[in-house]
Formats: C-alpha cells, structure tokens, sequence
C-alpha cells in the first residue's frame, strides 16, 4: 500500500476558529486504490477538513494536496478530476433533479447518461422533482448521483448517507464497496462505525479537530481482544471492578453495565473470572472488538490499551 501513489495528501492542517473549534496540526495521505474512512462525531473537523481539501478555504498552517497539486484556489480544477458530495448540498431553487445533473454535466462537459440512468435506478430517485420539494433524503440521492454520474476514479464524500433510509444506507455500502473493486480512490466521512467498518481499508478518527489515531481496518480485525459485558446486581460491585480488573480496558459504563475489552488468551481470560471474586455479577457477555468499541475507548481514560498507535486520553 506504502509505494502506491499518494492521491489526496493533507499535511498538518489547522484552521482555528476560535473557541477550540476547528481542526488542528491534522495529516491524511490517501493513497491510490482505498477507502480511506475519516470518522468523527459531529463537530470534529470533518467538513472543515474536506472544504479545505476541495480548495474552498487557505489552510492557516499545513498543505493540502490533490494529484500533487496545491488545492487553494484550484476547485475548479480538483472537480474536473474528483466528484464532490458536500457535506450539506446546496441545491440551486427552480430546477428539477434532471435539471440539477445536466446543469453539473455541462459545468464538466461531459455526459454519460448510460451512467447516470444506472445510479437514478440504484438510488431509486425520481429526477422529475423539483428539488425544492425533494426531502432531505432525496436530495442526499441527488447529491450522491451528481457525484458519481462522471465516473471519476476520486470521490470525496462528506457524510454521504446522512439522511438516508436504512434500505438506502445498505444500498450505498454494496455500491462502495463496487466502486472499491472498480479501483475508485476514495475518502469518506462519517459518524457512522458500520458503514466505515464495512467499507474503508484506512481509518482515521478525529475528535475536538484533533486527529486521534489511523489505522488499517484489517488490524482492527486482527485484534486478539474481546469485549465484556458485565451486567452487575448493584452498583457497588461496578464502581469495585476497575480496581479489581487486572487486565483490559474499560470502555463504558452504563447504570448497572460495564463494557471492558479483554485480551484473549487464557491467562488473561482467567484473571478476568478471578477479578470478578466477591461481585454481584448476573450477566456476562462477550462480543468481538469492534470499530465502535475502539472508537468509544478514546472517551475513557481508565486504562491504556492500543496497540494501534492511537492517542489515549484527553486531547485537548
Ligand atoms: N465557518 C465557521 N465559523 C466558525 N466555526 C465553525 C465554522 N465552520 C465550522 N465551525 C466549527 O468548527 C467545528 C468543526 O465543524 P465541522 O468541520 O463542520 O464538523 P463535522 O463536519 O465533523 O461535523 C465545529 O465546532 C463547528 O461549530
Ligand atoms: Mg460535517
């Protein structure tokens, strides 16, 4: 993956709007060929990000690259190349979906209505409407079409299924994950462990416009972890078990419930029973690691575990 070509390159980024809101020293490279998933919740620096990477805004420190080339002031020519899904499509009044894609076909000047037909099908839409009645899951297709109808081998999309249906949502996933096998590059935001989980080879997660840890999803699957669900009678014996608990990272608490993500291996599985001696414990669960545990581990402190060169702790 290393030698392949370096497509969108982001180089320690800031764009401090004040407050601790913005995005700070951040670095993505994405490389020819991946999904590469930038995951955060709202307000992490996700769009900032990306409206840096189309050349809308200066980057206040770093450089932003895209084929090579410096994005300020180049939109124009970064979307001859590369199809684009805000993060909050603007659609312009009076025109109907059909009138929005031959508007941005002419603006590239280029058609290619077998393409085109093929996605309005996929995404079920009805380009006959106008956009101003479209809701908003509608015009979250029509944004999804217009960034794909020219076939571009990069697509950068901001929160592309937010809106969606959970039908359409499964939808978007077998398609980017076609999209992947077609060779497409692509980088995509989201708050959304399942569809980054399902999707992206490289994960980056940001937090307060910090950049937190990137990954290789296939690591993340590796991992030899298992999460704990201990369900407890009563709330004594939650607040004993961090003491008690020698190996593993808590993840979560919840009333009565605590997630904790053990290592695998026997030793460590035993130490797990011995640490719940003297415990009200009425249930137990265990569960397979997942990105949405990995994710939630950068909001506790307790205990350190990685192993994916990620972050720990407070970030700002
Ligand atoms: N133009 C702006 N002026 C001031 N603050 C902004 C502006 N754009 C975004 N922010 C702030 O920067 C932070 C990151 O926003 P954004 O990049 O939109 O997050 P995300 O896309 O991850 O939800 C938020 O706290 C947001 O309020
Ligand atoms: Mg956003």
């Amino acid at each position: 993956m290393d030698e392949k070509e370096v497509v969108i390159n982001v180089e320690h980024l800031t764009k401090d709007y004040g407050y601790g809101r913005g995005v700070f020293d951040v670095s993505i490279k994405v490389h020819k060929g991946e999904c590469y998933g930038y995951l955060g919740p709202n307000g992490a620096g996700k769009s900032t990000t990306i409206r840096h990477i189309m050349g809308f805004a200066k980057p206040q420190k770093g450089k932003i690259t895209v084929f090579g080339q410096e994005t300020f002031g180049n939109t124009e020519k970064i979307l001859s190349k590369v199809g684009y899904l805000p993060g909050e499509p603007s659609l312009p009044a009076g025109l109907d979906g059909m009138g929005f894609l031959r508007m941005m076909q002419d603006m590239r000047g280029e058609r290619n209505d077998e393409r085109l037909n093929y996605l309005l099908k996929l995404f079920a839409l009805d380009p006959h409407v106008n956009v101003k009645e479209m809701s908003l899951g509608e015009k979250r297709k029509l944004a999804v079409v217009a960034a794909f109808m020219n076939d571009p081998d990069v697509l950068i999309l901001d929160e592309p299924t937010s809106g969606l249906d959970p039908v359409m949502q499964a939808v978007f996933i077998s398609f980017i994950i076609e999209e992947k096998k077609r060779g497409k590059t692509i980088l995509l935001s989201s708050h959304i462990f399942s569809e980054v989980d399902a999707t992206c080879d490289t994960i980056s997660i940001i937090k307060d416009g910090i950049h937190v840890s990137t990954f290789k999803a296939a690591d993340l699957k590796k991992r030899d972890e298992v999460t704990f669900v201990f369900q407890f009678g009563d709330k004594e014996s939650l607040a004993k078990l961090p003491k008690q608990l020698k190996e593993g990272k808590i993840i979560e608490t919840n009333e009565k419930r605590l997630t904790a993500a053990v290592s695998f291996d026997h030793h460590k599985y035993k130490n797990v029973l011995d640490s719940l001696k003297g415990l009200s414990v009425v249930g137990m669960e265990e569960k397979p690691f997942t990105l949405q545990d990995y994710f939630m581990s950068f909001y506790k402190e307790e205990k350190t575990f990685d192993g994916l060169g990620g972050v720990k702790g407070n970030t700002k």
